[in-house]
């Protein structure tokens, strides 16, 4: 049925009833033995953006969270599964540079890294959420920054820097209380040279899922299309981040990542 049909277009006094369709059923959808691992990727794929814009139209809502947690059980069973299904998705994150597709690429490639690196199940359900979440506080800056088609001022990047501590206080908000996962959150823009903001945290001092997703979202920020620059091919982008961005980022955490792409 689904290899049957290409496209689906849904009236908007009906979309409310759509939504709650493919929340409901994106589980047995996902795990149906009658489709192929790319059929499958490209599902989970796109009912994930939906739900995530979902959320970062209303980020403070607490079903959209909800859902969210859903989908970070279902990418988290993906990647824990077997090595062609995680390649099958991670060929999915790919194109042009959007909030929330962005946060959803991040997921996928830290949980791919936890994974690498041997964390437990709870820790990646942890870590994908910590993800998932990890730009939430850019919804309360202004979108002309956050959208700007070029360099930011001194001005608007200090600006920018706020969603750290926006995202924890939102996240915070919405009933998060595991610290790993907040901290994900807030210091994911630190670097292991103390150069980071907000609070110039260095190396070890900086929480693991926070220096996962400060590598997987500069690669995927990289690795984007946007309209003022062209984006950078996997093996430029893996070749900058660990030449040039060695006093940034966590240099063991660099090679486990490049593993993940042979
Ligand atoms: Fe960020």
């Amino acid at each position: 049925m689904l290899q049957e049909v290409e496209a689906l277009y849904v009236i908007d006094a009906e979309h409310s009833e759509y939504k709650k369709y493919y929340k409901t059923y994106l589980d047995s959808i996902v795990k149906s033995k009658n489709v192929s691992f790319e059929a499958e990727s490209k599902v989970l794929y796109k009912n994930a953006s939906k739900i995530l814009l979902d959320f970062f139209e209303n980020p403070e809502n607490m079903t959209n969270y909800d859902s969210i947690k859903k989908i970070v059980g279902d990418i988290v069973g993906t990647v824990a599964d077997e090595h062609f299904r995680v390649k099958s998705l991670m060929s999915e994150a790919t194109g042009e540079y959007y909030v929330h597709t962005h946060s959803l690429n991040v997921t996928i490639y830290s949980l791919c890294l936890g994974t690498c690196i041997g964390l437990s199940k709870d820790e990646l359900h942890e870590l994908g959420e910590s993800a998932m979440l990890h730009d939430i506080g850019k919804s309360k800056i202004d979108s002309a920054i956050i959208d700007k088609n070029g360099k930011l001022t001194k001005k608007e990047f200090e600006e920018v820097k706020k969603h750290a501590l926006f995202g924890y206080e939102m996240a915070k908000k919405i009933g998060i209380k595991n610290e790993n996962i907040l901290a994900g959150i807030i210091y994911h823009h630190e670097k292991i040279d103390g150069t980071g903001y907000p609070c110039g945290l260095k190396e070890e001092h900086i929480p693991l899922y926070a220096r996962i997703i400060s590598i997987c979202s500069i690669f995927n920020a990289i690795t984007s299309k946007r309209t003022y620059r062209d984006a950078l091919l996997t093996f430029d982008a893996l070749k900058l981040m660990k030449l040039q961005m060695k006093d940034y980022l966590d240099s063991k955490l660099i090679n486990k990542f490049i593993e993940i792409f042979k």
